[in-house]
């Protein structure tokens, strides 16, 4: 005989995400807020100033991609479990997007899921990470291999935090917004062409256009079963640029960045880009000091590295290809000839 569950159901995992001043905070519930030495020292005060609790506790993990782990995580969940935290608890990510992941991956095991809200401090997390549910950690085998989707109940943007924000990490996000700008919203692309990011009101309007833009993708594809991939336009390349570079030469932004260049050059060969739009898009990353240029050593094994991709399968790899500026395409009928022919361009200089 055969028992039948019905689990249909439609859940509302909707939240707000205020790009503001940080407005003062109070919950009735028991609080941590999960943290890493950098931010802490920085931030945390202000963050004191704003956020109240029935209880309030601060968890400090290492900072740093290396500690996106298992043990970084047993920190957190230990830390609830010593002040009993139940089911109506609450984990506020105050962070990178480090910080965020994780503290959404504690939050969606812990007792099989309780509530955290995001409070992101770089530009990267504040317009991607922090916006749309991807939780985890690293392991041995990879970067973000263990996760789920959990969704915050809340995002608090505020653009004070990235007054403190290091030049290289300022870029990294913006490698992140080009890719939204590009594949999503050709009228943003052309705001970046004009923007003066230094001044606070012009980077709070590019904050807001692009965390409009990925909700917009969020909103259609949750848990990415289709659009949601073309997010990771650039990140197919720049992938390969960080397992060659050993992730230490470059941040995760700045292969990105080389990466879209990478991936414009195959639209290029493709007939999906003109030499005008591949050649604007360069000079809009290079506005921000991000890399555009590559010396591939091997082509053959940067080829094979492909395979590694988590869009990939055994036999097929998948590209994230942008059709000129607005329009995006996910494909994963791309000849190899004509893939080696553009790491050529990027090969033994
Ligand atoms: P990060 O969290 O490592 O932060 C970068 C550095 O900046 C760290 O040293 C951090 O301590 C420091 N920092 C943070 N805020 C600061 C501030 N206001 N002033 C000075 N220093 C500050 O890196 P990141 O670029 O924010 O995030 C990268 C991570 O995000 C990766 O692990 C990546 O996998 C993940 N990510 C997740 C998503 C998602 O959808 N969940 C999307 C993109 C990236
Ligand atoms: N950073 C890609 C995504 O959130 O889907």
């Amino acid at each position: 005989m055969t028992v039948n569950i019905p689990l249909k159901q439609v859940v509302d995992n909707s939240y707000d995400i205020s790009i503001d001043a940080l407005p003062s905070l109070y919950f009735d519930t028991k609080v941590a807020i999960v943290t890493n030495p950098t931010v802490s020292k920085l931030h945390l005060k202000f963050l004191l100033s704003r956020v109240s609790a029935k209880e309030l506790h601060v968890i400090v993990v290492p900072d740093g991609e290396e500690y996106k782990n298992q043990t970084s995580i047993d920190i957190i969940l230990e830390s609830m479990f010593e002040h009993r935290f139940n089911r109506k608890s609450m984990l506020i990510a105050f962070g990178g997007g480090v910080i965020g992941d994780m503290t959404g991956y504690a939050s969606s095991i812990y007792q099989r899921g309780i509530d955290f809200i995001q409070i992101p401090t770089t530009l990267l997390s504040q317009v991607d990470a922090s916006v749309g549910g991807k939780t985890g950690m690293n392991n041995k085998y990879g970067k973000n291999l263990i996760g789920a989707f959990h969704q915050p109940k809340a995002v608090y943007i505020d653009s004070y935090f990235l007054t403190t924000l290091p030049s290289r990490e300022f870029g990294a996000g913006i490698a992140e917004i080009v890719k939204m700008a590009v594949t999503f919203n050709k009228g943003f692309f052309e705001f970046l062409e004009r923007a003066d990011l230094k001044d606070s009101e012009v980077l709070q309007d590019c904050i807001k256009q692009a965390v409009q833009t990925k909700a917009s993708v969020v909103a259609k594809d949750e848990k990415e079963h289709g659009i949601r991939a073309a997010l990771n336009y650039g990140h197919t390349f720049g992938h390969v640029i960080e397992n060659e570079t050993k992730y230490k030469k470059y941040l995760h932004g700045e292969a990105v960045a080389i990466g879209i260049v990478m991936a414009n050059e195959t639209s290029l060969k493709m007939g999906f880009m003109d030499l005008k739009t591949v050649d604007r898009i360069k000079k809009l990353l290079e506005k921000y000091n991000l890399p555009t240029k590559y010396n591939i050593l091997d082509i053959e094994n940067f080829y094979e590295t492909f395979y590694l991709d988590k869009k990939s399968s055994d036999t097929k790899i998948t590209f994230i290809l942008a059709l000129g500026l607005g329009n995006v395409k996910i494909t994963d009928e791309c000849d190899k000839k004509l893939i080696i022919s553009v790491l050529n361009k990027f090969g033994n200089k």
